[in-house]
């Protein structure tokens, strides 16, 4: 028997959570071997919290409503997922802006997924801004966060061919698709500690990876 310690990841959510399927598929079927410590939602009834209730992993739910400012509410939030003492914190549709004493604390240890192709379209509606861009392609983005909005180094991307047909529902679909490939790859590397954060640049395998991160394109 091996006695490696399973990297302890603890996913915040604040909706359907298919990316939070996504982590814990990979980790069910032996691709991801880390310890899926606990989800914590920001909004009660949400569908990740069933999937996480559904996989036997703990869940609870901090709603920011309760809370009288953004500060209290992550300082709230870091003493909760601190209990569950995590290696990495991972964002998995955490509909919340942080606040810099919230990224500053898991500097170097929180990943996000973004859809669109970074430094593209941070914010919301990604996908028909894009569309209304008129771009050939589009694609999503997991980095390491730091104090910038959808701001910090990429670690991974993937690409994906916008057609002229497409409606931003269409498009979300071909982009979510490789959001569940990317995504559990990215935690893989974390946990095994190929990868990692220095000096505000994302390392993998110790080569300074390009601004994009690993590309993955799938367009062309
Ligand atoms: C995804 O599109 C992700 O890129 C964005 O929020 C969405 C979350 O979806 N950050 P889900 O809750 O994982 O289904």
């Amino acid at each position: 028997m091996t006695s490696t310690k399973l990297c302890r990841v603890v996913v915040l959510i604040s909706g359907g959570g298919t990316n939070l399927q996504a982590l814990i598929d990979a980790q069910q079927s032996g691709e991801l071997p880390v310890q899926l410590t606990a989800v914590i939602s920001n909004r009660p009834g949400v569908k990740g919290l069933q999937r996480a209730a559904d996989a036997g992993i703990p869940h609870g739910i901090l709603d920011h409503k309760a809370y009288e400012s953004r500060e209290h509410f992550d300082e709230a939030l870091i003493q909760l997922i601190d209990s569950h003492k995590p290696d990495l914190v991972v964002l998995a549709g955490f509909m919340r802006i942080l606040t810099p004493a919230f990224t500053g604390h898991y500097l170097g240890r929180m990943l996000n997924i973004h859809p669109s192709l970074l430094p593209k379209y941070q914010g919301l509606h990604t996908h028909q801004r894009a569309i209304d861009a008129g771009d050939s392609c589009h694609g999503v983005t997991v980095h390491f966060v730091t104090a910038e909005l959808d701001g910090g180094p990429a670690v991974v991307q993937a690409k994906v061919n916008i057609f002229p047909e497409d409606t931003a529902d269409t498009l979300a679909q071909r982009v979510q698709a490789q959001e569940h490939i990317i995504y559990p790859l990215a935690v893989k590397w974390f946990a095994s500690g190929d990868l990692l954060m220095e000096n505000g640049l994302s390392l993998l395998n110790g080569e300074l990876l390009p601004h994009c991160g690993h590309l993955i394109d799938h367009s062309g």
